[in-house]
């Protein structure tokens, strides 16, 4: 949450700056601003909302300078106003900063700082205040230790205003790439601001300090040690982060989904074998087969995937496989052993709470392995192994692309792991072919878009709705019901089909319609007789059924068809037109869907 940007070089820092901030909009987007020095001094801008406001009021102001910091927020400490808005100054006016975290002791630090006018309620402005108070010429020494009395996360950028050929960033739970060009280095809290300027970046690690000047940069750990840190290269351009003529990322995003699948899936299937091979994993053959218990790890979205990943464990591999939201696992002190084995679902690889968790379960003996789409995040980095799902830049606040493949890649590893155990070689090829099926199958349902967004017009104004699945399908529920209530604000819960009548079914009425994921598998006859329970209480049904099934319209009101597969990879194809109608009802109803209320991409505070 909230995105920081930094550049200083010989060029004009601000076109970067504005363009990182765009790029950076899905971390928060309640308020932005902008500092750059010209000589040795500050110049300022800040305005409340998205970055266009921003956009626009530079348009009327002489804003130069060739090093600068930007931010947009998502607002932790303090209402959403221009003074909450960041950069903030040291009382002084001789130091800035932007920051991204939460400093939890700030209290304390305020106390200590004595007698300060403080301009916003932020604990920021504390921070920039407590390094004002160390400078003593040196800006990296009064960065490390005012750092070194701080509790909580934060990713900083500092400059002063007599220091115009240094910045100082430093990083504690809340990520921080620097992209390193000709005689130039530029900032972000991730990689996809830098992906048009370099493709060479450092990754700041926890506990590290950059002193970043035009010719050279500098790391050094909190003891005042000085780091050597490896150049990385990333493979993403920035063609892949940009909308490429669709009206926005979400409605690209989900366009990418056969694509990126491919891209998922790629060298990871051997038909020969009838299996999956995944490196990442870094476990031996022995280890893998004493592996007893599966702990799948994730928040939102990324926990609907794991959901997914859960039923293919435990019937392909015959492996006890829990899902555990993030914030509830940490705090409950979790049953781990030896042979358990913990994967950490994330898109972002940054979500606070699923980092928090997996430290706990390493903490605890687990192996640890990431399921994480970008590249370089810091649960990529903490974990001692695991799998890149190359969906991509995925840049809308709601998740689509990510989810497909994050499952794409827990059904690769069940098979892995069920071939290696009990499962047979003919259930393999047979997983192992519908596998490679599903991006010609995902095509075709993008290919119905039109008649997608036709019922979703008629469902639009509804207040409230159900989301119905069972076992497969049940995911697929969750995922499209926090899909429509995060862009589109209807009210919208998801259950299992079976659970209707254990209460929930009490709300129905004529105006509470029902979507249903019904599609032709085992568990259909039983979704059936659920589905007549709610057509009985007059509720309106949408059902996502099987192409061919033409019973289904003697229950349905409106019909979404989907191509068969088998029931395990149903979630690959089945989610995609819940995508779809959430996004037709949210630009229905005038939402912004990038950029929903409330909500940011990355959640880097717990
Ligand atoms: C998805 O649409 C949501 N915005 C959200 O639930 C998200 O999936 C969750 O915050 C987890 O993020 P992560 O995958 O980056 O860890």
């Amino acid at each position: 949450m909230c995105g920081i940007i930094g550049y200083i070089g010989n060029k004009q820092a601000t076109p970067f700056l504005l363009q990182g901030l765009r790029r950076l909009e899905y971390r928060g987007y309640d308020s932005a601003g902008m500092v750059v020095i010209d000589n040795t001094n500050f110049n300022c801008i800040k305005s409340v909302g998205k970055i266009d406001k921003l956009a626009e009021k530079l348009k009327q102001t002489k804003f130069t300078g060739n090093i600068g910091i930007a931010h947009t927020r998502w607002a932790t400490h303090g209402g959403v106003t221009i003074e909450n808005a960041h950069p903030h100054f040291s009382a002084d006016g001789s130091i800035v900063l932007v920051h991204n975290g939460i400093i939890e002791n700030y209290r304390e630090l305020k106390d200590f700082l004595g007698n300060i006018e403080y301009k916003s309620e932020t604990d920021s402005e504390i921070l920039v205040n407590l390094i004002a108070h160390f400078y003593k010429g040196d800006l990296r020494i009064a960065v490390e230790s005012a750092l070194l009395k701080v509790r909580g996360t934060y990713g900083i950028v500092v400059m002063h205003k007599d220091k115009t050929d240094c910045l100082v960033a430093a990083r504690m739970g809340s990520p921080l790439v620097i992209g390193v060009g000709e005689g130039e280095y530029y900032l972000a809290s991730d990689a996809t601001p830098l992906l048009a300027h370099t493709n060479k970046v450092v990754f700041l690690e926890d506990g590290e300090i950059a002193e970043v000047c035009r010719n050279s940069i500098q790391t050094y750990n909190l003891k005042d040690e000085q780091i050597v840190k490896c150049v990385e290269q990333i493979d993403w351009n920035d063609e892949q982060a940009e909308k490429q003529g669709y009206e926005n990322f979400m409605l690209k995003e989900i366009y990418d989904q056969p694509t990126v699948y491919k891209d998922a899936i790629r060298g990871r299937i051997n038909l020969d074998e009838a299996t999956a091979h995944l490196g990442g994993l870094n476990m031996t053959p022995e280890q893998m087969k004493k592996v007893d218990r599966i702990i799948l790890i994730a928040c939102g979205t990324a926990s609907y995937a794991a959901m997914v990943g859960k039923y293919a464990f435990e019937r392909l591999a015959g492996i006890p496989t829990e899902v555990d939201v993030a914030s509830e696992f940490r705090y409950r002190d979790p049953i781990i052993t030896e042979n358990t084995l913990v994967f950490g679902v994330s898109q972002s690889g940054e979500t606070a709470d699923t980092i928090a968790a997996l430290r706990e379960a390493k903490r605890k003996g687990a192996y640890v392995r990431g399921i994480v789409n970008v590249v370089g995040s810091t649960i990529a980095r903490e974990t001692d192994g695991g799998t890149y799902i190359h969906a991509g830049p995925e840049l809308a606040v709601a998740s689509t692309k990510a989810y497909t493949n994050m499952s794409a890649i827990l059904l690769l590893y069940a098979l892995q792991f069920g071939r290696s155990r009990r499962l047979s070689i003919a259930t393999g090829e047979r997983i192992c072919k519908a596998l490679l099926e599903i991006p010609e199958k995902m095509q075709s349902i993008l290919d119905n878009a039109d008649a997608i967004k036709e019922i979703a017009l008629k469902y639009k104004d509804y207040k409230n709705c159900f989301f119905l699945g069972r076992g497969s399908n049940y995911p697929v529920a969750r995922e499209g019901s926090l899909k429509l209530k995060e862009i589109s604000y209807i009210h919208s819960e998801s259950y299992p089909g079976g659970e209707m009548k254990h209460g929930p079914i009490a709300l129905l009425s004529d105006d509470f319609p029902v979507i249903a994921i019904m599609t032709k598998n085992q568990l259909y006859d039983k979704m059936w007789n659920n589905i007549q329970e709610v057509k009985a209480r007059n509720s309106k049904v949408l059902i996502i059924a099987t192409i061919g099934d033409e019973k289904v319209k003697d229950l349905a009101d409106d019909v979404i068809y989907v191509p068969d597969t088998m029931e395990l990879l149903e979630p690959l194809l089945n989610t995609l037109p819940l995508q779809l109608l959430a996004y037709y009802i949210a630009v229905a109803l005038g939402r912004d869907v990038d950029r929903p209320r409330n909500l940011a991409k990355s959640v880097t505070v717990e």
